[in-house]
């Protein structure tokens, strides 16, 4: 095995990742929360998120400066501020008036509920749109790859993905694409380099179940029959089928103590990026992509364990193939 895969080379970055829709995730200890009276907040926890912000982070764990992108709200960004300082982030979010959108999670631990109340969030005009635009061409001279993540907010139309993939690829650069639903399908017409559904996003895109792994190879081989370069299916704790014209691969992680879910997909994203920039083969990219989704999975919130924890999960993650 080619064992020159490694997660914390030094980069400088080459990287944007894109997220039109974050959000500031509010989590609220409310021990026997109560509708309808008076609760006291026993400590609250406030985390910025956003898939392409995760992706950032991710990649900052990594080694790699990546520049993020997208709307905010200006009302409060700092705490994004402070996040895109710790992790050497270059911050080129266009800020919108208003605030980014929070989610509150009120949990109870007694009586183990949590309740959910999201805000909505600011809502981009096209003059907005505009100033994204001249960010991104700003970005197009010294970057390569552009990772395009999550779903698109109020203001912004269905086909923003499909005409940003095409100018980025007539502009040679690599997109990878990872979002859903409407987002996902029109965005396909525009052929992104590389895709990242998990399998119910696959499945909601086909309008089918995909029930065995042979029927998701299927489905991946079908959009690069299409003009999708490589398609990486995620499937949870069954791993992720890695495909492209010339053969696949299906990268399976071993049991892990799972401390948070929240973020598998887009460290898998950012371990993925690395991986290509190292120009590893298929095989590598697998193990360095999955590595780094259990990474995540064993840290709570988007981070990762030190460089040599993750290059010992690269020589854990099984390979097979789908008969
Ligand atoms: N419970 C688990 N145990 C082991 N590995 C897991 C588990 N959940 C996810 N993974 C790893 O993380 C990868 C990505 O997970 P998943 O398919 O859940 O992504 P996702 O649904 O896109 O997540 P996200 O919510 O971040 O978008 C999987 O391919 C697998 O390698
Ligand atoms: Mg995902």
């Amino acid at each position: 095995m080619n064992t020159s895969i490694n997660p914390s080379i030094n980069h400088s970055s080459q990287i944007v990742t894109l997220t039109l829709n974050p959000a500031i995730d509010q989590s609220l200890m409310v021990p026997g929360f109560r509708v309808g009276e008076v609760n006291r907040v026993a400590r609250e926890q406030s985390d910025p998120g956003g898939k392409g912000v995760n992706v950032s982070c991710f990649l900052a764990d990594l080694g790699y400066t990546s520049a993020a992108s997208g709307f905010i709200g200006i009302d409060n960004s700092q705490i994004f501020e402070q996040l895109f300082a710790e992790k050497a982030i270059a911050d080129d979010f266009v800020r919108l008036p208003g605030k980014t959108r929070v989610n509150i999670k009120i949990i109870d631990a007694e009586r183990h509920r949590i309740t959910d109340v999201n805000f909505p969030g600011p809502i981009a005009t096209s003059r907005d749109l505009q100033l994204l635009n001249h960010k991104l061409k700003s970005l197009l001279f010294d970057h390569d790859w552009f990772v395009l993540s999550g779903s698109l907010p109020e203001g912004v139309p269905g086909d923003y993905y499909a005409d940003l993939i095409q100018c980025l690829k007539q502009a040679g650069k690599k997109v990878m694409l990872d979002t859903s639903g409407t987002a996902l399908r029109e965005g396909l017409a525009a052929k992104p380099d590389v895709i990242k559904p998990n399998i119910n996003e696959l499945e909601q895109l086909l309008g089918t179940t995909l029930q065995t792994p042979e029927m998701v190879l299927a489905a991946a081989h079908a959009l690069i029959q299409d003009g999708i370069e490589e398609v990486v299916v995620s499937m949870g704790k069954q791993g992720a089928i890695f495909a492209n014209r010339d053969g696949h691969v299906w990268a399976v992680p071993p049991a892990v103590a799972v401390k948070s879910t929240v973020g598998a997909g887009d460290a898998m994203v950012a371990g993925y990026i690395a991986a290509r920039i190292q120009q590893l083969d298929l095989e590598q990219r697998a193990r360095l992509a999955t590595a780094t989704a259990m990474g995540a999975l064993t840290a709570l919130g988007p981070r990762l364990p030190a460089a040599d924890v993750i290059q010992t999960y690269t020589q854990q993650v099984s390979i097979k193939t789908v008969d």
